[in-house]
């Protein structure tokens, strides 16, 4: 009989976490018992996973013993406190925080461009990228491969469900108090989103860029096994529900016409090309991504003022590909290893 397992999700009310139980459900992952995890003041309350309700426990009193797999999106705080318990308990976690992103020892994973390194992880934790950095390495590492990326120029335009659910919650209650003529009140955010932009996510860093712009430089880089490949990043927050938009341009080291880019994208796991240069032929966060598992790229063009230069739009949803699917593709992963190892 296959082996099923026995898998917490912590933070499984959050924006990520019902995302991450609806994944596990829709791809049918063998889940022989589903452990709902949060805070103190949801313990007690439900959670769905597929067509049964699952009772939330409170993270602080839970026992990890006997947990395969956990998939933590509560935050960087919760992951340091938590993961290497879950971890030395047995379980591998993979975790949606940057908390361990940058440590040498535990490996970042995009499971189309680098799912090698997840058999090395020495303290049981892979760590899942951030968003942004996810969803532009599933339609770039092809790229890198065939021509060798040397710099990467990105513009984000990231949806306010990559903060979290209050942020979700924010952006409808401006939108509809803005519609009635009621005064803005700016809690998540450090001004109105509603009907806004704000060139500003996570936290400013000594350099004057954000935390955001950082992690897209070097998560780049540990993904990729590639210290060489520059990258210049400005995040901004827009007004959108689900899906992070994205305005790259590339110089490659050979050159790639726009042309062959497209040819190759159309092959490249994850990866759906909508690229007519007619009204619509582009990829939206809605008329495309949101609700849906792919990195859709559109605006494929060759750069006028760079000859190795290449322009691309990146639409993904980034609950889905850009935190909770990769993860339970991580996960998916660790079956197929469990597999292999006993056959
Ligand atoms: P809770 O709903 O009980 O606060 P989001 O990113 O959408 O804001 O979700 C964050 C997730 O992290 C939620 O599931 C939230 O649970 C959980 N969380 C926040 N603080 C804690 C905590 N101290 N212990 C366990 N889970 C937490």
């Amino acid at each position: 009989m296959d082996r099923k397992y026995k898998v917490a999700v912590v933070g499984a009310t959050g924006a990520v976490g019902e995302v991450m139980l609806s994944v596990l459900s829709e791809r049918k992952f063998p889940v022989g018992e589903l452990v709902a995890l949060a805070s103190e003041r949801s313990a007690g309350g439900h959670v769905a996973f597929g067509n049964r309700e699952v009772v939330v426990q409170d993270l602080a009193t839970f026992d990890p013993t006997g947990v395969d797999i956990a998939l933590f999106s509560a935050g960087g705080d919760i992951s340091r406190q938590y993961a290497p318990k879950f971890a030395a308990a047995g379980a591998v976690v993979i975790d949606n925080s940057s908390a361990f992103r940058r440590d040498e020892d535990v490996p970042l994973v995009v499971t189309e461009v680098n799912p090698e390194a997840i058999v090395r992880r020495p303290r049981g934790i892979i760590a899942n990228p951030n968003c942004s950095t996810m969803q532009m390495l599933v339609a770039l590492a092809p790229i890198h491969r065939k021509a060798g990326i040397e710099r990467i120029n990105v513009a984000t335009y990231q949806s306010v469900s990559g903060t979290g659910r209050r942020a979700l919650e924010e952006l409808g209650r401006q939108t509809a108090g803005l519609l009635n003529f009621q005064p803005v009140e700016a809690e998540v955010y450090p001004v109105q989103i509603a009907f806004n932009v704000i060139p500003h996510g996570g936290d400013f860093t000594d350099n004057g860029y954000t935390s955001e712009e950082m992690k897209l430089v070097w998560e780049t880089r540990k993904i990729l096994g590639d210290e060489s490949v520059r990258v210049n990043a400005t995040v901004v927050r827009v007004p959108v529900f689900y899906g992070h938009s994205e305005a790259v341009n590339v110089e490659t080291r050979e050159h790639l016409s726009a042309a062959e880019a497209r040819a190759l994208l159309l092959q490249a796991p994850g990866v759906e090309v909508v690229d007519e240069p007619v009204a619509g032929g582009y990829p939206t966060p809605v008329t495309h991504a949101s609700g849906t598992d792919a990195v859709y790229v559109g605006r494929i063009r060759d750069d006028l003022s760079h000859p190795n230069g290449l322009n691309l739009w990146i639409v993904s949803d980034n609950i889905r590909k850009g935190a909770a699917l990769n993860a339970v593709q991580i996960a998916e992963r660790l079956v197929a290893e469990h597999q292999a190892n006993a056959a």
